[in-house]
């Protein structure tokens, strides 16, 4: 049986990935944890929540030996826009954070599965279709410490023989915990601001196309990967994924059919607007599909009436 670590477990994935795999691994197989732990968190009703600072390896350590962990789910990372801030602080957790996770997991014989993003690619990168293999030369420090960790985890994997699988993530789209600090935030942003004000004023620009993806297909797709037939991988670290790729504009085309009042204006952000630009428009999945029968199930219509369902139950 599994017993799963997920560090970075109270942001906008692991929020979910936690309520998701305590469904389908049991409650007491799926120890989300975090660095910080406000004492009223949901998840806590469920089962336990370890204080767990991915920079301390140590505490990975403790929460490993005492749960018999076979897993880590390691989500814990600045995302880009937040990352430019504090590059320095960015590069410290996402490079050491990781590192602290792989040493852990060799040492104990466990699984490692971390996301990567479409951060990993650059302005030199083909933008329509981006290949699975081509030109990566990211321009932000989210970007070029996503590309070390990938290569960093295929070293793991070559060299000492951890399991070490990764998912390039676009954009995520989720009705539960808000997304921090990433460049293509808006795209959850503008659904609250919709709800609420019938208004949104967005920090990317129109005509900025961008890869997006519906949380419950970015959850299936992690434990899908982490069930794949490993003889079936040829890659690792990190595949390509994606479920639609749109702009602004035709994002708040779509949340007019449901909220007709509903109006766009714009307020760009220069520096995220560039993060922005250096990013693929669309990207090719084809080696995800193949070695692991990736499939989204979510496309533009279907996620806009989901999310707007689903912020309304909450109250929004
Ligand atoms: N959604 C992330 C970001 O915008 C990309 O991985 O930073």
């Amino acid at each position: 049986m599994k017993k799963i670590l997920i560090t970075g477990a109270l942001g906008q994935i692991g929020t979910d990935l936690t309520v998701y795999m305590r469904e389908i691994y049991g409650d007491e197989n799926v120890i989300p944890s975090s660095r910080t732990i406000p004492d009223d968190h949901f998840l806590l009703k469920k089962g336990p929540v370890e204080k767990v600072d991915v920079l301390s390896r140590a505490a990975l350590e403790r929460v490993v030996k005492e749960y018999s962990i076979t897993h880590i789910i390691h989500l814990a990372a600045i995302l880009s826009a937040k990352g430019e801030e504090n590059p320095q602080m960015a590069w410290d957790i996402n490079m050491n954070g990781l590192l602290n996770v792989l040493e852990v997991a060799r040492e104990n014989d466990l699984a490692v599965l971390t996301p990567s993003s479409i951060a990993v690619f650059g302005p030199d990168t083909p933008k329509e279709e981006t290949p699975q293999d081509t030109i990566m030369r990211p321009t932000t420090i989210y970007g070029i410490s996503k590309v070390s960790g990938e290569l960093l985890a295929d070293y793991y994997y070559e060299r000492f023989g951890v399991d070490t699988r990764g998912i390039r993530f676009p954009g995520l789209i989720s009705s539960e915990a808000k997304p921090g600090g990433g460049t293509t935030d808006y795209a959850v942003h503008i659904f609250y601001e919709a709800l609420k004000n019938k208004h949104y004023k967005s920090f990317i620009d129109k005509g900025t196309y961008m890869d997006m993806m519906y949380m419950p297909d970015a959850l299936r797709a992690i434990v899908e990967l982490l069930e794949a037939d490993p003889e079936k991988l040829i890659h690792r670290n990190a595949f390509n994924i994606t479920a639609m790729s749109f702009d602004p504009e035709e994002l708040a085309d779509e949340i007019k059919k449901h909220i007709p009042e509903f109006t766009l204006a714009y307020d760009v952000n220069p520096g995220v607007q560039k993060i922005a630009e250096s990013w693929p428009n669309s990207l090719d999945d084809s080696e995800a599909r193949k070695q692991w029968g990736w499939k989204p199930e979510y496309g533009i219509e279907s996620m806009v009436s989901d999310m707007i369902e689903k912020l309304k139950k909450k109250g929004v």
